[in-house]
C-alpha cells in the first residue's frame, strides 16, 4: 500500500474533484495527510464548492492556477513536496467541445502532459544515473500519479458489448479525443520514464455539485423552472450512470491498492436510455418540488441530435470489482433522490454557477436554454 502524504488534486472545484476532495478529508480515516487543491476555476470550478472546508480544515489548501503553467505547477511540488497526483482538471463537456475545442487540447492534453513532466522531474531519484547507464535518473516508485478518465476514449457501442480495459480506443468527440491524448501521454511516461501512473476510466457520473449543463442536473433544474427539456435526438442514447461518492471510492481504492501501469474501468452497471431516465426523473421532481409530473412531461422537446452523438456507453467494471474489491453501494433510486434533493435546496449555489461567464456562454450559443 502506498503512502499517500501530501496529495495534488488538480481540478479540485469541479464536481467530481470537490466531491473527492470532500470524501478525503471527511470519509477515510486511514488518511491524514494534506490536501493541495490546484484550480485555475473555469466556469466550471466553484471555490464555493469546498468554502466550508476551507475554513474548518487544517490539511486542505487551494491554490489557484493552471494546470498548463509549468513554473507554478513546480514551485507547488516543492512548496508542498507532493508525493501524489490525482489530475481531474479538464475541460469535460462534449457540447462546449464541439463549439470551441481549442480550450480542450490546451487543458486536457498540454496540461496533462506539463503535470506529467513536472512529477517526472520532481519525482526523480536523486542519485544519478540508470543502473543500465543511459542518462535518465531512477525514478522513485513510493509516489503515484493518478490519471482520471472517461469511458468516451473507446468510442460507441451498438446494441451489445461493454467496455473492457482492452478495448482499443475509438474516440469521437474534440473532448473524448482529447481526453484520449492525456492517457496515452500517462501511460507513455510510465513506460518510458518508470513514473508510478494508475488510470481509470469512468462512466457518466451524477450528483451533487455538477454543473447545470450536464444532462442530469440541467433537467432538474428545468423541470423545476417550467423550461422545456430538451433531448437531444431520438433520445434513445444510452448510457451508464454513476454516482459520483461511488465513483471516488473507486479511485481512492486504486490510488491505495492499484498496480502501477494498470489501467482500470469504472461503472455504475447502470444503463438508461435518457428519454426513460428523463421519465423517471419527472416523477421524482413532481413529488419532491410538489409540482404536477404531466405539465413538466409537457415540456419534453426533442431537439437537433448534438454531432457525433455517441449511441451507447456501458462499461464492464469486473476487474476493479474482482482484483480491488471495489463495488457500487448507492442504488440509482437512492442517487437520483439525494441528486434531486441537493438540486432543491441549494438555491444560493446554483445562482453562483449560473451568473458570470456561463450564463454568457449559454447565452451566446444557445440563447440562454
Ligand atoms: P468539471 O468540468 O466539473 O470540473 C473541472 C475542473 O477543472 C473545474 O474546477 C475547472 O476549473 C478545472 N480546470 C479546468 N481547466 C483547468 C486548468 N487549465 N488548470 C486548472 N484547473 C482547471 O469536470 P468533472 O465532471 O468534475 O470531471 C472531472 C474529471 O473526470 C475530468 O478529467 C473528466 O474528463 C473526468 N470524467 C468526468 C465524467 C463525468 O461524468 N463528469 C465522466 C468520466 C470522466
Ligand atoms: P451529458 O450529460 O452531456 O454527458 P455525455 O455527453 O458526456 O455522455 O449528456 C448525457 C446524455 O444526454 C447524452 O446522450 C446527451 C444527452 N443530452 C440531451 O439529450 N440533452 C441535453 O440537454 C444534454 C446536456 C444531454
Amino acid at each position: 500500500m502506498r503512502a499517500l502524504n501530501n496529495v495534488l488534486v488538480t481540478g479540485g472545484s469541479g464536481f467530481i474533484g470537490s466531491n473527492f476532495i470532500r470524501f478525503l478529508l471527511e470519509k477515510t480515516p486511514e488518511f491524514s495527510g494534506r490536501v493541495i487543491n490546484l484550480d485555475v476555476l473555469t466556469y466550471a470550478g466553484n471555490p464555493k464548492n469546498l468554502q466550508d472546508l476551507e475554513e474548518k480544515s487544517e490539511r486542505y489548501f487551494f491554490e489557484r492556477g493552471d494546470i498548463c503553467d509549468r513554473p507554478f505547477v513546480e514551485s507547488l511540488f516543492t512548496k508542498y513536496d507532493i508525493d501524489t497526483v490525482v489530475h481531474f482538471a479538464a475541460e469535460s463537456h462534449v457540447d462546449r467541445s464541439i463549439l470551441e475545442p481549442g480550450a480542450f487540447i490546451k487543458t486536457n492534453v498540454t496540461g496533462t502532459f506539463t503535470l506529467l513532466d513536472a512529477s517526472r522531474n520532481y519525482w526523480a531519484a536523486s542519485d544519478g544515473a540508470r543502473k543500465d547507464g543511459s542518462s535518465l535518473p531512477d525514478m522513485r516508485q513510493d509516489v503515484l500519479f493518478h490519471h482520471v478518465s472517461t469511458d468516451e476514449v473507446f468510442g460507441s457501442l451498438g446494441e451489445t458489448g461493454y467496455f473492457t480495459e482492452t478495448t482499443p480506443y475509438a474516440p469521437r468527440s474534440p473532448y473524448s479525443a482529447s481526453k484520449a491524448a492525456g492517457d496515452h501521454l500517462a501511460m507513455a511516461y510510465h513506460h518510458t520514464y518508470g513514473l508510478p501512473i494508475t488510470l481509470t476510466n469512468c462512466s457518466n457520473n451524477y450528483g451533487p455539485y455538477q454543473f447545470p449543463e450536464k444532462l442530469i442536473p440541467l433537467m432538474i433544474l428545468n423541470m423545476a423552472e417550467g423550461k422545456p427539456l430538451p433531448v437531444y435526438g431520438d433520445g434513445k442514447n444510452i448510457r451508464d450512470w454513476l454516482y459520483v461518492e461511488d465513483h471516488n471510492a473507486a479511485v481512492w481504492t486504486v490510488m491505495r491498492n492499484g498496480k502501477a501501469g494498470e489501467t482500470y474501468n469504472i461503472g455504475g452497471e447502470n444503463e438508461w436510455e435518457n428519454i426513460t431516465l428523463l421519465d423517471a426523473l419527472i416523477d421524482i421532481v413532481s413529488e419532491k418540488a410538489g409540482l404536477d409530473a404531466e405539465k413538466i412531461r409537457s415540456n419534453v422537446t426533442f431537439v437537433k441530435d448534438r454531432p457525433g452523438h455517441d449511441r451507447r456507453y456501458a462499461i464492464d467494471c469486473s476487474k476493479i470489482k474482482s482484483e480491488l474489491g471495489w463495488k457500487q453501494n448507492v442504488s440509482f433510486e437512492q442517487g437520483l433522490e439525494n441528486t434531486v434533493d441537493w438540486y432543491l435546496s441549494n438555491t444560493l449555489w446554483i445562482e453562483s454557477v449560473r451568473s458570470g461567464e456561463y450564463r454568457r456562454w449559454m447565452e451566446k450559443n444557445y440563447g440562454g436554454r
